[in-house]
């Protein structure tokens, strides 16, 4: 996870009324935050969400235009080429097609950069693999955001799933989980735990070898085992932190399942997949899912 962006959420009232859960920093009540940030709480936040649509999509075009002229890009661009080839030799002459893009915990990227150049990335990928389908959620969007998404041909998912998305039969998915907590992606490894459905899953987050070395194994084997056994059986791809901004895409692999084969016969591996449980979750709950909605209050 990026330690810059060690969250929890926190109300703030919006204009007219609404309401919405925006991450600050821990142990900081709201105004003090605010002034972390370099803003005060009745002028420029508020300004923020004065922005219509056609603003936010003009600041992610902007976002998207010094990207794709970047050497990262060209970088990422290649990698991913790379991990494609990796992901299985002998399926086709050609590298497999990613067929859709599902990201989770994009963050709120109407009015924090990181989010908004992590979109950025998102679209361009989008474009340069021609992927037809485009699904998010992050419990943090504001309907705004929900609506420029829609606007730009997104499908924002509806239903808190806690990370276990399930990969669609034979379509292979590219997982975009940005700085994401180590437990959604525990929780889409839980949800996709069989040869059939790996296969198919790509997962652009935090690198799991990082992970592995820095989480103590007793957490590790307890509370993201999934994670941990992942390590077998799938191929990283380091993404290197050369662009720009480096709180945006550090500490980012690119991961591929290309190793399946060596453990079709080792039932013990896949046998263990009992649900997750965490003491502490640093996620939203799907309990939580009302709290945390945008119009609640
Ligand atoms: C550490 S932040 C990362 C934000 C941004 N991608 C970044 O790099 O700064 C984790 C994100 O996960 C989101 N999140 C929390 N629970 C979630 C859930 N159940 N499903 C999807 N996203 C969730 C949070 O709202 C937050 O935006």
């Amino acid at each position: 996870m990026n330690p810059a962006s060690n969250q929890e959420f926190i109300h703030v009232k919006r204009k007219r009324g609404k309401s919405a859960t925006l991450n600050f920093r821990h142990n900081v009540d709201s105004s003090e935050s605010l002034r972390s940030l370099g803003l005060n709480s009745n002028s420029k936040l508020q300004d923020t969400f004065c922005l219509t649509n056609d603003d936010i999509i003009k600041k992610l075009k902007v976002a998207q235009s010094h990207l794709e002229v970047s050497g990262f890009f060209s970088h990422f661009q290649g990698l991913v080429a790379k991990a494609l080839q990796a992901l299985d030799p002998l399926r086709s002459p050609n590298s497999p097609k990613i067929l859709k893009i599902v990201c989770l915990g994009l963050g709120s990227f109407s009015d924090c950069i990181i989010a908004r150049y992590q979109l950025a990335l998102l679209t361009l990928l989008q474009t340069k693999l021609e992927i037809g389908s485009v699904e998010l959620f992050d419990p943090i969007f504001s309907d705004q955001e929900n609506a420029v998404l829609e606007e730009l041909g997104f499908h924002v998912l509806t239903i808190n799933e806690e990370g276990r998305r399930c990969v669609e039969n034979d379509l292979l998915t590219l997982f975009y989980l940005p700085h994401c907590s180590h437990q959604l992606t525990n929780n889409l490894l839980f949800a996709n735990w069989n040869i059939e459905k790996l296969k198919n899953c790509v997962i652009i987050s935090n690198s799991f070898a990082n992970i592995h070395n820095s989480v103590p194994p007793r957490i590790l084997s307890q509370s993201l085992s999934f994670i941990s056994r992942a390590g077998d059986i799938c191929e990283e791809f380091e993404v290197k932190n050369c662009f720009e901004y480096s709180d945006i895409f550090n500490d980012t692999s690119i991961h591929v399942f290309s190793k399946l084969n060596a453990f079709h016969q080792m039932n013990d591996f896949w046998l263990d997949c009992s649900p997750p449980v965490y003491l502490d979750s640093d996620f939203v709950k799907s309990s939580c899912i009302e709290d945390i909605k945008p119009n609640q209050l």
